[in-house]
């Protein structure tokens, strides 16, 4: 029954079980065209130079910094064409990833090949997910263990800075998902939502892995969070002892202290309505279940915080 009921409000409202407008955390936007191909770019410490459609080329993605992470593996650099995009052109030579994706730097080996596993049967899916379910289809088992063994190797670090204010620039999403501040300084209030923007656009649109994000956040949202996450509640369950004791992760139960917010929003959302199910998700349901998406964007707060 509450599978039916799911099934037919998400026909109804494709991002949230409650009709609210979550556009703002699945920003989705196609690449523009045509990139410039004759400016080179550069960023700051890096010796590199590339033009904004090498930057954006799905089959190559740039490496500013070769020194900085152990040799990366063909389907890491570059995928296998035709329908395999460089893992690294969506989440990073260094596994950070991006607001529109995901980072995976230090997630277990298991846990990756799992949830490729998932993209492939059906247990994720959404407008994100999309990529990650053609990619999952096609990609070929040594790719795949080699992608996962490469990125498990990454030591996971914090990628954006979890800001709390009433208010935030005006922002657009600009070209593969990313939200840029409109040009001019105007603001608007936050509401409810987490508005991820670049710290240096010009540095961000390079994806220069040098620069990083703020998370705005409304106001009282990381405190808020930490008495979800910490203590038991009537709206949830403690999240440490199945996600170790610093929620660093626990065996193949994934890390999720230092994870992007927007990135956690998305799934605990995700795992609610049941667009994210099948293999462990069972487990979260009693997590998720009572949870609003105030809660959820306090808890994904909090989590940005923590040390990964
Ligand atoms: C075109 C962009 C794109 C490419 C290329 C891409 N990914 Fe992803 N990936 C995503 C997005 C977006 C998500 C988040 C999906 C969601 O929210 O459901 C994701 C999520 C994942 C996750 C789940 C992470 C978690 O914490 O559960 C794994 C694992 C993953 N990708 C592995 C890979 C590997 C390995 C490659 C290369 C073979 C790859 N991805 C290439 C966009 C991409
Ligand atoms: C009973 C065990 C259990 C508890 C309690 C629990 N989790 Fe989880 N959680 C899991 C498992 C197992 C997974 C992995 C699901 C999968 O394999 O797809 C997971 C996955 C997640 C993910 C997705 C991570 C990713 O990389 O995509 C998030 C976010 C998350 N949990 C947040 C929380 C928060 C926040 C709490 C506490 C409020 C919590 N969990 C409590 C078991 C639990």
């Amino acid at each position: 029954m509450r599978l039916l009921v799911t099934a037919i409000l998400l026909l109804l409202f494709p991002a949230s079980a409650l009709g609210e407008d979550l556009s703002w955390a699945y920003p989705v936007m196609p690449r523009p065209a045509p990139l410039d191909n004759l400016a080179l770019k550069h960023v700051p410490g890096s010796a590199k130079a590339y033009t904004q459609a090498q930057i954006d080329d799905p089959f190559n993605a740039p490496d500013w910094f070769p020194d900085e992470h152990p040799p990366m593996p063909v389907i890491v650099a570059q995928g296998q064409k035709p329908l395999v995009q460089a893992c690294a052109y969506c989440h990073s030579t260094t596994g950070d990833g991006y607001p529109q994706t995901a980072s995976l730097a230090g997630l277990s080996p298991a846990y990756l090949r799992a949830q490729m596993a998932q993209f492939r049967a059906g247990g994720r899916k959404g407008v994100l997910a999309a990529a990650m379910i053609a990619i999952a289809h096609a990609i070929s088992e040594p790719d795949d263990l080699a992608a996962s063994d490469y990125f498990a190797a990454l030591r996971p670090r914090i990628s954006t800075k979890v800001t709390e204010s009433d208010v935030v620039p005006k922002s657009h999403v600009g070209p593969d998902g990313m939200r840029f501040a409109e040009p001019g300084g105007e603001t608007e209030a936050i509401g409810n939502r987490i508005i991820v923007l670049p710290e240096d656009e010009s540095r961000s649109r390079s994806r220069d892995p040098h620069s990083g994000f703020v998370d705005y956040v409304p106001p009282g949202s990381v405190a808020a969070g930490e008495a979800l996450v910490l203590s038991a509640s009537s709206k949830t369950l403690p999240c440490a002892p199945c996600h170790g004791r610093d929620l660093k992760g626990l065996g193949e139960v994934p890390p999720i202290a230092g994870r992007a917010s927007i990135y956690t929003v998305r799934q605990l959302n995700d795992m609610k309505i049941c667009i994210r199910s099948g293999g462990s998700v069972a487990k979260m349901e009693a997590v998720v279940d009572k949870l609003g998406i105030e809660d959820m964007i306090a808890i994904a707060a909090y989590l940005g915080t923590r040390e990964p």
